[in-house]
């Protein structure tokens, strides 16, 4: 009877192992500097995935509204905001009225001193630097652990 080939030894599996641990080591180190750089290349006024709402405010005399959309998405549901409310899921696309406001609707339906500070509060929202345009700032993520 004859002899079947023999197989060829594996390699050692630690070996390899180890070598991928290392290099996923050095991956995540670098993402974290990455993180870092954006985190500080960011302007001071704009987190990630906010939107600035400027279609009016500036031309009226106040600063533009910076909206964290990322701290009120992972609190609420969207369709509170973008069905009930009626937001329209595009940055620059809905036309908000302090009146409005001041009447309970948009920000105003939570804004009023009951579901979350009260719209007398002028510098909580109007906190953009002048200039800002309409429009998303940064990715669609969280600024992440340290901002709430
Ligand atoms: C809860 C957030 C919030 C607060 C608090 C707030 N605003 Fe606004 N305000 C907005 C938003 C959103 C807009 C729409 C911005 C745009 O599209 O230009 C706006 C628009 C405005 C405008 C331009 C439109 C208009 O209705 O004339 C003025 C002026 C204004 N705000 C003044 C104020 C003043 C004064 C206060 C404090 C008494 C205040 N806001 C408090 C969110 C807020
Ligand atoms: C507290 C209210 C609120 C909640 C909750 C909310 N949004 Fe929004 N969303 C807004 C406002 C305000 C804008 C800006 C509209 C503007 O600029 O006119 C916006 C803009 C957007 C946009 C366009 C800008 C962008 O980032 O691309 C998308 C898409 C969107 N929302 C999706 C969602 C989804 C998906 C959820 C749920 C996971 C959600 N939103 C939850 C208020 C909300
Ligand atoms: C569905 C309810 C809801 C709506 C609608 C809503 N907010 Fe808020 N918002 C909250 C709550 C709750 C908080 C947390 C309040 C607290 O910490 O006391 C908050 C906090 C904030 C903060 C502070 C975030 C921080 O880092 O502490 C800003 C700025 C803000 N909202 C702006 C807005 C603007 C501008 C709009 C309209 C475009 C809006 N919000 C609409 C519920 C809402």
């Amino acid at each position: 009877m004859q002899a079947l080939p023999q197989r060829r030894p594996r390699q050692p599996r630690t070996c390899g192992f180890r070598q991928g641990h290392r290099a996923g080591g050095d991956a995540v180190k670098w993402l974290v500097l990455f993180a870092f750089a954006l985190l500080f290349a960011a302007p001071a006024s704009a987190e990630y995935g906010d939107v600035v709402l400027n279609r009016q405010a500036q031309a009226a005399g106040v600063r533009p509204v910076v909206f964290p959309h990322w701290f009120h998405r992972i609190r609420f549901r969207c369709k509170v905001c973008h069905s009930e409310l009626g937001f329209k899921m595009r940055a620059g696309a809905n036309v908000v009225q302090m009146n409005d406001i001041i009447n309970g609707k948009f920000c105003g339906m939570c804004h009023n001193g009951q579901v979350a500070w009260s719209a007398d509060r002028c510098d909580l929202c109007h906190t953009g630097k002048p200039g800002l345009k309409s429009g998303i700032y940064g990715g669609h993520q969280t600024k992440g652990a340290g901002f709430w």
